[in-house]
């Protein structure tokens, strides 16, 4: 099993639509039995996925151990895809975790889901505490979606320091340039300073994902955005396999 997290502490970067993209081609073109876990209480993985929340349990009580997560895990329309869906409650799950005081509960909990799952894939809150250590701690690699901006490249630096603190040992971080459009000189420029990171074009039928409420994959297969998500994918497996 190998665990990615799609972490920035900015928001509104493409976290969640990296997720749920990169969780369906992990799924349907990887054929990896695939785990989203949605840390974020907006639920927006959930939503991209068109899978309404349950009112009875709460996401809250996978952290307490009062649940199992198996039993919060709901399926997917797509073979091999798994939602563990967020909700309100875990709004301050960064207070939770400190209140329960086990700096190693998240990755315990993932140890616990690594017999049923090839790939797992966290979709993060934008934060910089508890919660983000204790994911840094159970993931093999970090994703970072980076729109062209100086306020990203920032980001990027608290990321890094982040992930470096997090002991030795720390997973591997992989930037993608977000939102990419290559008409604009600052994205240019982006992309000639670093023209090894992989990039995810700004692109309608990616931002059609939220009104279709499915990866953009399952419904514009050939689009520039989708081939995106599937070569991003690849470098992933990519990584995984030599690290
Ligand atoms: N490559 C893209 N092309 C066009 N629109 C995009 C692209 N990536 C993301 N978006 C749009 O940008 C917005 C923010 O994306 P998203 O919700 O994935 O970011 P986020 O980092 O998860 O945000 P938050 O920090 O609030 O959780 C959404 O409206 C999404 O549809
Ligand atoms: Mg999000």
């Amino acid at each position: 099993m190998a665990s990615i997290a799609i972490y920035s502490v900015k928001g509104g970067v493409g976290k969640t639509t990296f997720a749920t993209n990169l969780a369906w081609c992990a799924a349907h073109n990887s054929s990896r039995a695939t785990l989203l876990w949605d840390l974020d209480p907006a639920n927006g993985s959930g939503f991209l996925l068109g899978i309404d929340p349950k009112k009875k349990r709460s996401a809250q009580s996978v952290f307490e151990r009062t649940h199992a997560a198996q039993k919060l895990v709901r399926r997917t329309d797509y073979e091999n895809l798994d939602l563990l869906p967020a909700d309100e409650s875990i709004r301050t799950l960064d207070r939770q975790f400190d209140r329960i005081g086990k700096r190693k509960r998240f990755v315990k909990l993932v140890e616990g889901l690594a017999k049923d799952y090839d790939r797992i894939l966290f979709d993060c809150p934008p934060v910089l505490n508890e919660t983000s250590a204790q994911v840094i701690r159970a993931s093999d690699l970090v994703i970072v979606p980076l729109p062209p901006s100086p306020l990203s490249s920032r980001a990027f630096d608290l990321v890094v320091e982040e992930v470096r603190g997090s002991g030795k040992g720390h997973p591997p971080i992989l930037p993608v340039l977000s939102m990419v459009d290559m008409r604009r000189t600052l994205h240019r420029e982006a992309r000639e300073a670093n023209p090894k990171w992989p990039v995810v074009p700004q692109a309608s039928a990616i931002e059609q994902c939220a009104v279709e409420r499915k990866p953009v994959g399952a419904f514009a297969p050939r689009s520039p955005g989708a081939r995106a998500f599937a070569q991003l994918w690849t470098a992933i497996e990519r990584k995984l396999a030599k690290a």
